[in-house]
């Protein structure tokens, strides 16, 4: 390891975060760990964040909000940005693109690709690149890095082309003008929403169509721009004041009103028999769902709720059956540690709906408890079949292909 950085409270922080992105497996090269124990993160976020919250793993710093209070930009958090970097595969004297700008990961990348390497960085927000190119200049990256202000769906990059491409707001779908922007070999890494479930993925080029070498668990603030998608809310009145939201990013049901008064109804629920240890990640489970369970969606409950009183008894990811919607849930497993999976649901037919998703809990524990792998088609290339074990999630400009590996 370095030595510490000049001493001082921030360095001291910079450098232990640093060690601990390494023994997390984070940082994986040498150009990453010098980039990331270079560039003082502190100088880039809002200067009354605490030092801790700056150099915490998994904390981003939120530098924006919108007239709703919700965070339309911010400083990612330390593990995704690095893990991100390494997903690029950048060497010296790359040529990067970054979408969407805040300066810190800008400088992270000019380090990484050194003074004959190229860095443009592109925000739709004019605030933002006024920020980051202030910052930038002040931190001494200021002739290192090029930021643009402009849609990044579009093509505002003329013809120049790119080693990487590293988004960095949450994406729902690949634009065009990405893959144009992409040099020959070159990769993009970008947080694809995939039926509301997010990953960083690391794309390369090969045969027509972009294959995933590794994808991370990570979130985004949401594309805007032309490339914004919506997704769909519908509100359940629990008759106290209090409401369930469910949230689709696809597939909303044709008639809402059918859940109207859904919650008044008694509970049910089911067993999966499939249980997880204690610290076991699970997140795959909810991209299986994301790809395989039709109706699927993501639950919010307000304070106050039966549900919001049961927290730990439950996750935020649900499905629809026409007049009634199931839950992931979980209880204390019968043997050994940790907890099995379940559904609990409301509605005449929550039996149906809870018992859908058990089935897909049984069937990722068969079949997929192995690292998915991701592709996209763009519309247009010569599209693959794919067989029924591949879930296929169409797009505007394209596909994705998760594919589950035999265990
Ligand atoms: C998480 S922030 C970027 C963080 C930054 N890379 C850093 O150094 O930490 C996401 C940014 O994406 C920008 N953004 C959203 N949609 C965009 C679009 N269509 N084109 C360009 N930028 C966009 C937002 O304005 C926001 O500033």
């Amino acid at each position: 390891m370095m030595a510490v950085d000049g001493g001082d409270q921030a360095g001291e922080l910079r450098a232990r975060l640093a060690d601990e992105l390494i023994a997390r497996g984070y940082i994986r090269s040498t150009r990453v760990e010098a980039a990331f124990r270079a560039v003082p993160r502190h100088a880039f976020v809002p200067a009354d964040t605490p030092l801790d919250v700056t150099y915490h793993v998994d904390r981003s710093v939120v530098t924006k909000r919108d007239e709703n209070g919700v965070a339309v930009s911010s400083v990612s958090a330390a593990y995704i940005q690095v893990a991100m970097i390494e997903q690029a595969e950048l060497r010296p004297g790359s040529r990067v693109l970054e979408i969407g700008s805040g300066g810190y990961n800008a400088a992270l990348l000019a380090e990484v690709v050194g003074p004959g390497g190229r860095v443009v960085s592109v925000d739709i927000d004019p605030e933002v690149t006024d920020r980051a190119a202030g910052l930038l200049e002040a931190a001494g990256y200021g002739g290192r890095v090029t930021v643009i202000t402009a849609d990044a769906q579009g093509e505002v990059f003329g013809r120049e082309s790119f080693d990487a491409i590293i988004v960095t707001a949450g994406a729902w779908d690949l634009a065009p003008a990405w893959l144009r922007g992409l040099a020959v070999g070159g990769r993009l890494v970008v947080p694809l929403r995939m039926n509301g479930v997010s990953r960083s993925i690391g794309f390369r080029w090969e045969m027509g169509r972009l294959v995933g070498t590794s994808a991370v668990v990570g979130g985004f603030v949401p594309m805007q721009g032309a490339g914004e998608h919506l997704d769909r809310e519908f509100r359940l009145p629990d008759g106290r004041g209090g409401a369930v939201t469910l949230r689709f990013d696809d597939g909303a049901p044709d008639d809402p009103a059918l859940l109207d008064g859904v919650l008044a109804s008694e509970r049910g629920e089911a067993w999966s028999g499939v249980t997880v240890g204690h610290g076991e990640s699970f997140a795959d489970l909810y991209l299986w769902f994301a790809g395989f369970l039709p109706g699927f969606c993501k639950l919010a409950a307000d304070e106050g709720t039966e549900l919001a009183q049961e927290r730990k008894s439950w996750f935020p990811f649900g499905v629809v059956r026409g007049d009634s919607f199931a839950y992931l849930s979980v209880r204390p497993a019968l043997e050994g540690r940790g907890v099995e999976f379940g559904a609990r649901a409301y509605g005449a037919h929550g039996g149906e709906a809870a018992t859908a998703m058990v089935e897909q809990i049984q069937a990722w524990d068969e079949r997929g408890r192995t690292e998915p792998g991701f592709e996209y088609w763009p519309t247009g290339s010569a599209l693959a079949r794919f067989p029924d074990d591949v879930a296929v999630l169409h797009k505007t400009h394209g596909l994705v292909a998760i594919t589950w590996p035999a265990c």
